[in-house]
């Protein structure tokens, strides 16, 4: 059993699929605390739901962008949380945070990384004229979506895509990958290796995969 930290930043779905997951008995993990820096993220209906603990940190209250990582780890420490999952979370992690989970945050890209980083993934990879595009989850380190890559899934990008359409079948892997990662690394399957993660005694084709059919 894992002690989640989640970080979300608004609608939440991604903080969803990995509750789902906990609730059907298929994810050995335990969710200690939900922390949004938006008041009005969704993820906190999500929380109120399943009686998980929630907490709305305002990053306008802290002098500096540490601090307000400082008050975060903080937190998370309190709980005693093993990993901390970014499920939306739309702001660039500091030392602070990365210093106390060293290979401790997982993150979801919507898009084969290390193609199109940073905000807007999947608007990036219709704009570029990809053929296709995906979703990532990685490992967090002092860059923008740079870590060690854990799970990528592939979809087709089609000529009358938009942001919206796109995004749309990418999030419907992201839901599947998420919770994946976590249960590799709650089975203690994960060892990183300078910028690889080795996965221990992997047998599920599930790990790099494409779905063709998703979004037809
Ligand atoms: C997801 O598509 C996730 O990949 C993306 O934000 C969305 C959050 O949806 N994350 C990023 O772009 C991080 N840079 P959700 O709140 O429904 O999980």
């Amino acid at each position: 059993m894992v002690r989640l930290g989640v970080l979300a930043s608004g609608r939440g779905s991604n903080f969803q699929a990995i509750i789902d997951e906990i609730e059907a008995g298929k994810l050995p993990a335990k969710i200690e605390i939900l922390i949004v820096d938006n008041p009005n993220a969704y993820a906190i209906e999500r929380a109120k739901k399943y009686k998980i603990p929630y907490l709305y940190i305002n990053p306008k209250e802290y002098s500096t962008k540490d601090a307000f990582y400082e008050k975060i780890r903080d937190e998370l420490l309190s709980r005693r949380v093993e990993l901390v999952i970014l499920a939306g979370f739309m702001r660039i992690v500091r030392k602070p945070l990365l210093d106390a989970f060293p290979n401790r945050i997982m993150n979801i890209h919507p898009a084969l990384l290390p193609s199109f980083p940073g905000l807007h993934g999947q608007r990036q990879a219709v704009d570029y004229g990809v053929r296709i595009s995906g979703c990532t989850v990685h490992f967090v380190d002092e860059g923008v979506d740079t870590g060690p890559i854990i799970i990528q899934a592939a979809v087709p990008v089609y000529p009358d895509d938009t942001e919206d359409t796109l995004a749309e079948r990418i999030l419907r892997l992201e839901h599947k990958i998420f919770p994946e990662a976590i249960r590799l690394f709650a089975e203690g399957r994960l060892k990183v290796e300078g910028r690889k993660v080795k996965i221990l005694d992997y047998k599920n084709p599930d790990i790099c995969f494409t779905n063709p059919e998703i979004g037809k």
